[in-house]
């Protein structure tokens, strides 16, 4: 059967990457989480005093832009994909809230984007893929076959990345957590490299009241009319 590419993009915390990777284990798909991309430069950025107070020194960062080098690798227990940064396995430190407060502003740089595009596009050429961020349909992939655009009110949204965070032993603050969506919705939608929109060719999909199981029915169904028509 022939192989395609699945672009999911939409809001942050819309359980994107939840959805993209059920979807790619379903289907025997491989996953790529391309916001982690951009969260382990903003992490990268930390580490190395690249941001000072709410400022990112971005020509240094663009002088050590070849220092930074992702890949991604499968927890050999749970098989869920991990985000290394120079080898190193940085999948929990690049989901802290401090990481989630600089990420936007490291993403939308435009020397930050065409350096990770290169590198998601490397990654599509093997096909079978699914891989979720902002401007896949968009900007990445084009000519992907599927598309998803995802979307769920933000206040859904808040609480779902406080239940994620609480459930992992952090202790968040929902006000600070609706705050930083909020903003970063903002960010994503008015930057002037790649911002979030609907592709036109991409289906919306509001999962505001929808259970993960309807949401894998849908996707699920979705991918075999298209796949039955190529
Ligand atoms: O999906 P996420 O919250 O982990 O993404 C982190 C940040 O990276 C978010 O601010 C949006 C940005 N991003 C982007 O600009 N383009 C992508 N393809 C993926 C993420």
């Amino acid at each position: 059967m022939k192989r395609i590419i699945i672009a999911i993009d939409g809001f942050s915390s819309c359980g994107k990457s939840t959805m993209a990777k059920a979807l790619a284990r379903n289907i025997g798909y491989l996953y790529f989480d391309s916001g982690a991309m951009y969260r382990a430069v903003a992490y990268f950025c930390m580490q190395n005093g690249l941001i000072e107070g709410e400022t990112i020194n971005t020509s240094e960062l663009q002088k050590r832009l070849d220092e930074i080098h992702i890949s991604f690798a499968a927890d050999p227990e749970t098989k869920n994909s991990l985000t290394l940064l120079n080898g190193i396995n940085v999948e929990h430190e690049i989901r802290t809230i401090e990481v989630s407060r600089h990420v936007s502003q490291v993403a939308a740089l435009d020397f930050v984007r065409e350096r990770m595009v290169e590198q998601q596009r490397e990654l599509g050429k093997q096909k079978g893929i699914v891989m979720d961020g902002r401007d896949i349909g968009t900007t990445v992939f084009p000519d992907a076959e599927m598309k998803v655009f995802v979307t769920a009110s933000a206040e859904v949204r808040a609480q779902r990345r406080y239940d994620e965070l609480a459930a992992r032993g952090d202790n968040p603050d929902y006000n600070e957590i609706l705050e930083n969506v909020q903003q970063r919705d903002h960010i994503d939608q008015t930057r002037e490299v790649s911002p979030l929109k609907k592709a036109d060719d991409a289906l919306e999909l509001d999962n505001s009241n929808l259970t993960r199981e309807e949401q894998m029915n849908w996707l699920i169904e979705t991918y075999n009319k298209i796949i039955t028509g190529c």
